[in-house]
């Protein structure tokens, strides 16, 4: 049996947490759904959303990991025999995320490559859906596209790489190298997007409250989601990484780190891609509002397009611009796949390398979906489905168990008081027991109402998310829901290798 691996320093822990939060989800998500919820109106509800949901969450899957020493199925199952299934829940809902993940950093890969000569040309619509993706219409699948296998292929050599070789001497090391770097480039491409004419509209744009907004169900919604996704909680990542951490660790210091760098990352982006709209929105002589696009659209379509319109140096843009996307998405896809990665060798005691081969090269089939024609339309759904109600679901199921059922917030908050320079209070068990349970439960009340009423403004008038058919709708998103919890649930059941039930820690 292998023992267990652990982080080489306290910076490299936190460097990893950081990386794995700082991802997709900042660039290529947040400055969109600010953007659509409010403006500067939604910042109430993301920093509630942060300060009570976000930061206590991360404070207490820290230290569920470092408490209990385990993946996510293993940390359940030592706090209590029947909570397995939680662990393995929260890995297959990584599991299928690290499948489109993938995909996106591949996107942008071969975008950094056209960025050279701005190969995407005028027409970045069309460019995208038809000559790089070639996109089919929904539900059909087709064949598997060249121009994404390709970088695909290259995205899971790399992350699997850094896998193999551990926690210190492959993923802290990942982090090491990717994220000072991530942060030098996005500084760049910040400075120089405030300083384009019309900078200044852009950021108007997206600062201005419209408080009308504040009272919508729907905002707070998208600040919790956001938080959820961009924050990497309640899909096994953190408790993950925690598990690695040597004895004496500061869990709510690195929280509070983890979690104020990732919202500062994601409000820099946001003021660089509104910068950078603003000056588009100026050249082309349109309000910004028609200028601004959520997720695949912004980052791949509207981007090229300012990227066209830069006064000098566009391709060399470009290429910052893409690279900062690949370098903000390998580091969170790697923590993404350590979690069944971890699971695996876990419960079956296995040794790291085969888990690494079993579960990378099983993800990496299954991402072949996402790289056909028809890879476009089950991206989108799925991605909506998972993190909707994946992990705002499991997150909520994750609070209340722990909360109300094994009532386990203050020994959790007293283990991590006992080693951390900055004690939790009171304020955390509320914020975990009444606040986020109520505002959670809410959340997912009015999602399910607007999704079973069909009740989404379509093109096609089906009502359903996206505009999608009822029955692409059942398959791309409703199973995959279903299919995660009913998956973990039989995996829980299987035997355990009870050499890693029994393992203790070494430096105990
Ligand atoms: N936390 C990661 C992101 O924001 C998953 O993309």
């Amino acid at each position: 049996m292998e023992s267990r691996g652990q982080w080489g320093t306290r910076a490299g822990f936190v460097l990893a947490a950081v990386g794995s939060a700082i991802g997709l989800g900042n660039i290529w998500r947040f400055p969109a759904v600010a953007y659509e919820n409010g403006g500067g109106a939604f910042f109430i509800p993301y920093l509630i959303a942060l300060l009570t949901a976000g930061i206590p969450i991360l404070i207490m899957e820290f230290t569920l990991g470092h408490k209990y020493q385990g993946s996510a199925p293993l940390t359940f199952r030592r706090m209590n025999k029947k909570l397995e299934w939680l662990g393995w829940w929260q890995i297959f809902i990584a599991f299928v995320i690290s499948t489109y993940y993938a995909v996106i950093v591949a996107w942008a890969i071969s975008y950094a490559v056209f960025s050279f000569n701005l190969a995407w040309g005028s027409d970045t619509e069309s460019f995208l859906f038809k000559n790089y993706l070639k996109a089919a219409p929904a539900g059909e699948v087709g064949s598997l596209v060249p121009g994404v296998l390709i970088p695909l292929v290259l995205v899971w050599a790399v992350a699997l790489f850094f896998l193999v070789r551990g926690i210190k001497k492959g993923i802290e090391i990942a982090n090491r190298i990717f994220i000072p770097l991530l942060v030098v480039v996005f500084l760049i491409i910040v400075i120089r997007a405030v300083t384009l004419d019309g900078a200044s509209l852009g950021l108007q744009a997206f600062f201005e409250p419209d408080w009308s907004r504040i009272f919508k169900g729907e905002v707070w919604v998208a600040a919790y989601g956001q938080i959820f996704f961009s924050l990497s909680i309640a899909f096994a990542i953190m408790i993950t990484y925690a598990s690695y951490l040597p004895r004496k660790s500061d869990i709510v210091n690195n929280a509070f780190i983890t979690g104020l760098s990732n919202s500062g990352f994601e409000l820099l982006a946001g003021i660089g891609v509104f910068a950078a709209l603003g000056f588009m929105a100026s050249v082309s002589g349109v309000p910004v509002k028609e200028v601004v696009a959520g997720g695949i659209g912004l980052a791949f379509v509207v981007f090229p397009q300012i990227i066209n319109e830069f006064p000098i140096w566009n391709g060399f843009f470009g290429l910052l611009f893409f690279l900062s996307l690949v370098l903000a998405g390998i580091t969170s896809l790697i923590s993404i796949l350590e979690t069944y990665i971890s699971g695996v060798s876990d419960k079956f005691g296995i040794s790291r390398k085969k888990s690494v081969f079993i579960g990378g090269g099983l993800a990496a089939i299954v991402s072949l979906l996402f790289a056909t024609n028809g890879g476009i339309n089950f991206l989108d759904a799925v991605d909506y489905f998972i993190n909707q109600f994946g992990i705002a679901f499991v997150g909520l199921v994750e609070v209340i168990i722990i909360a109300w059922f094994l009532r386990k917030l203050t020994d959790l908050k007293e283990h991590a008081n006992a080693i951390s320079d900055m004690r939790v209070g009171t304020w955390w068990n509320i914020c975990l027991g009444i606040i986020t349970p109520l505002i959670l439960g809410y959340m997912l009340f009015d999602l399910f109402k607007t999704n079973l009423l069909k009740q989404f403004k379509t093109e096609t008038g089906t009502g359903n998310y996206g505009g999608y058919s009822d029955s692409f709708i059942l398959y791309s998103g409703w199973s995959v829901v279903i299919g995660v919890i009913v998956l973990g649930i039989i995996v829980s059941l299987t035997k355990w290798n009870r050499s890693t039930l029994d393992q203790h820690r070494e430096d105990e």
